[in-house]
């Protein structure tokens, strides 16, 4: 077997990128030049899409220019609302994001420019649809009204508002922005690989998200940060989450939330950040258990696994404080990563280079076809 055999291209180098890197030895998640977790304590989320697409952070000037471009994006036309529409009610929120993303497409004016330009114009409106049609799919389902935006709240109260129909707190605004900002891009994770192997053929980014939210829907990626909030509430409670965890793991189950394919045995520093935010949130919101419960449940998971906890376990945890409901974590995360990824398309269109690996394959060889009456 060759040296080339890697399932799950684990540590393989797939791409050139001057996006983000996970200095692992460092602790530090680079995104260009800078650590994430300094430029979620120290700018907003509108600052990290200057950063991801043009490759330097804005001034206050070109901020407010994007974020006037953004709100001329606004708005969800009545083919797309009755797309969402049509979809049954048990549709999964990701699923309708999936649809709703790749209908977008045939309404895209620019769909097959793939340059510099035109892409970050796509990149825009897309920043202000994902959202939309992530809020607009869950009250959709729920029988609840749409929330039109408010264009006198910032990019991530907004969001926050459309979801729940309340206006956040300042700290509530504060904390929701920092998740968008560590959520937004993170190296080559599952669904950034899917999107730029999707561009690597000349395809679109709207295609590319596609396949990207259906890549970031899976449990053992995006998907994680609702079924970490669906296992504390099946545990219940402080008292009963250390049987809970070493029930499933008895089980040979996996823990959601722990556990990462890069950090291996080392703290994922996104997840340090929104530990914080919990422990904030938690006595605001008068729910001390709940960051007491996840602190157990990391203790626990370290004494018995030497796993730490991943930006999910405590992104969960937080959302749920926020009032999201469970529903709408993961399209909440992939409505963040919207950015990280379109730069990466963005880049792989500037410099591409077709993803067509080979296999080692294991199946049968020199058979014959022979045509017989039966097996
Ligand atoms: N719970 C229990 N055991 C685990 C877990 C976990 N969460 N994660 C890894 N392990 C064990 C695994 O069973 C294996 O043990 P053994 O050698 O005894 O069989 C060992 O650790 C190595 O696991 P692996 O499967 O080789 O690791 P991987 O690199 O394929 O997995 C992972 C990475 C993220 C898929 C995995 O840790 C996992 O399934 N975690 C739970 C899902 C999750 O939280 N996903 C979010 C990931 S981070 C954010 C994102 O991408 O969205």
């Amino acid at each position: 077997m060759s040296d080339l055999h890697r399932p799950g291209l684990e540590n393989v180098i797939a791409s050139e990128t001057a996006i983000s890197y996970l200095d692992v030895e460092k602790e530090e998640i680079v995104i260009r030049g800078y650590d994430l977790i300094e430029l979620a304590q120290k700018v907003t989320y509108l600052d990290i899409v200057g950063l991801l697409l043009d490759g330097v952070l804005p001034t206050l000037s070109e901020r407010r220019d994007m974020e006037m471009r953004i709100q001329e994006a606004y708005g969800l036309t009545e083919n797309i609302r009755s797309i969402i529409e049509l979809l049954p009610e048990q549709a999964n929120v990701m699923d309708s994001l999936r649809t709703g993303i790749s209908a977008l497409a045939s309404y895209e004016p620019e769909l097959d420019d793939r340059s510099q330009e035109a892409n970050d114009r796509k990149a825009i409106r897309l920043l202000a649809k994902v959202p939309q049609i992530a809020a607009y799919a869950y009250r959709s389902k729920m029988k609840q009204p749409f929330i039109e935006p408010d264009l006198d709240l910032s990019y991530s109260a907004n969001f926050l508002y459309m979801i729940t129909g309340q206006i956040p707190t300042q700290l509530e605004e504060d904390i929701f922005d920092q998740s968008l900002i560590v959520y937004s891009e993170h190296e080559m994770p599952n669904s950034t690989f899917a999107a730029r192997v999707i561009a690597s053929t000349q395809s679109d980014l709207y295609g590319a998200l596609t396949g990207a939210v259906a890549s970031l829907k899976g449990t053992l990626h995006g998907g994680a940060n609702e079924a970490v909030m669906i296992m504390l509430l099946e545990a219940g409670s402080e008292e009963k989450l250390e049987e809970h965890l070493l029930s499933k793991l008895r089980k040979r189950e996996r823990i959601m939330g722990f556990g990462h394919r890069v950090y291996m045995n080392k703290a994922d520093p996104r997840a340090l950040l929104m530990k914080k935010a919990l422990a904030e949130l938690a006595i605001i919101k008068k729910r001390p258990e709940l960051y007491n419960m996840c602190v157990l449940g990391e203790e626990v998971m370290f004494r018995e696994k030497n796993l730490h906890p991943n930006l999910d376990y405590y992104a969960a945890p937080v959302y749920y404080l926020l009032g999201i409901p469970i529903d709408l974590f993961t399209p909440v995360f992939f409505a963040a990563r919207t950015v990280g990824i379109s730069a990466h398309v963005i880049e792989q269109h500037n410099h591409n280079r077709l993803f067509r690996p080979r296999v080692h394959y294991t199946g049968p060889r020199d058979l014959h076809p022979t045509v017989t009456e039966s097996h």
